[in-house]
């Protein structure tokens, strides 16, 4: 394992992340990815710990993909379905929480439809003095921090395969594009890329991209976490973030195109006029890309609404399509932090 800078015994955000933080992230990732090719995928390294996947929401690939990460690390894992669990008869979110403290949970992964569950069980963990540490899988449209890290990931390995580092991206010209103001995934997105020197240049609508949002999630941070008023903060006036609401000028010699789901299940409004109209002035399809650098190559954390924020055929298209290494990325990336927080737990003890 490479040596690593790691005191964190929660992962919630990448909002106060620094960049040896994501340096040792993206490193453990890559050894767990040469493990990963072997003929046995699997490693002692977390026997005996035990992973509780409590999703409280819907989810194919962060589910399984916690699944088999923590499976590849030998912990045994609890899995938690919210309309088959005693929630249904009245149980809070912190009692269902506290019964996985009682079974011997060592790390709890935590998926939940509002945001700052994984926080307010993590602050509960942190008020009862016990060692468990909380993942974030995606709380409400607050944050997604292991889809940051695999995007991240993702990227990096594709420009370094040998050694990937946050380095790699400064200069680089990231878009992402579609529905930001619902997606937890643009918001850690943007910490994680912003980090690391890229231009992140959003396009999206006026109704899914207000005007105010760069302004607004880098105040909610600064509200939310002392360490980004500090001066050694990643946090910096440096970052550089741009808003667009039209397709163009973001994909206009872009390296990287994340485009995201529009999330109709967390809009309370009718936001646009048609899918129709919206793909044809936000979709991204193989002649749009054109705009950007030839060696482009386009992101989606996937579910695929096909034919609308991206067409069928580019979202199948190996010369551009990085969807598929994104997923197997994400086994990597999540064995990578289950390992750092369940490590640093056994030093600890
Ligand atoms: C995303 C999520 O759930 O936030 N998907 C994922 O985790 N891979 C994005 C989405 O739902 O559109």
């Amino acid at each position: 394992m490479p040596t690593t800078t790691w005191n964190r015994h929660h992962v919630l955000s990448l909002a106060d992340f620094t960049a040896a933080e994501y340096n040792t992230v993206l490193q453990t990732a890559a050894s767990f990815q040469e493990v990963l090719s072997r003929r046995t995928k699997k490693v002692p390294t977390l026997q005996g710990q035990v992973v509780a996947n409590l999703f409280f929401e819907a989810s194919t690939r962060t589910r399984s993909s916690f699944e088999l990460a923590a499976k590849r690390l030998s912990a045994d894992t609890l899995n938690f379905t919210a309309s088959t669990s005693s929630m249904t008869k009245g149980e809070t979110i912190l009692d269902t929480a506290k019964t996985y403290l009682a079974m011997g949970t060592d790390i709890m992964v935590i998926r939940h439809r509002e945001a700052g569950v994984p926080n307010a069980i993590a602050a509960e963990m942190d008020r009862l003095g016990v060692k468990v540490s909380v993942l974030n899988a995606g709380d409400g449209q607050h944050e997604h921090p292991s889809q940051g890290l695999l995007d991240l990931f993702t990227i990096c390995t594709l420009i370094d395969p040998n050694n990937p580092r946050l380095e790699l991206l400064k200069g680089k010209k990231i878009a992402i594009v579609g529905d930001i103001l619902h997606s937890r995934v643009a918001r850690s997105n943007i910490w994680s890329l912003t980090a690391s020197g890229a231009q992140v240049h959003l396009a999206a609508p006026p109704t899914l991209l207000p005007k105010l949002f760069a302004e607004y999630i880098f105040e909610e941070a600064e509200a939310n976490s002392q360490h980004l008023i500090t001066s050694s903060s990643p946090q910096s006036p440096n970052r550089q973030l741009f808003i667009h609401w039209q397709l163009e000028p973001a994909l206009q010699d872009a390296d990287f195109v994340m485009t995201l789901r529009l999330q109709k299940e967390r809009m309370t409004a009718h936001l646009l006029p048609s899918l129709r109209e919206y793909h044809q002035l936000f979709g991204i399809t193989r002649t749009k890309l054109q705009l950007c650098n030839p060696n482009v190559k386009v992101l989606h954390p996937g579910p695929v609404n096909r034919g609308v924020e991206i067409s069928s055929e580019l979202m199948d298209d190996p010369e551009f399509s990085l969807i598929q290494s994104q997923v197997t990325s994400g086994v990597a990336v999540r064995m990578a932090l289950l390992y750092l927080l369940g490590s640093s737990k056994v030093e600890r003890i």
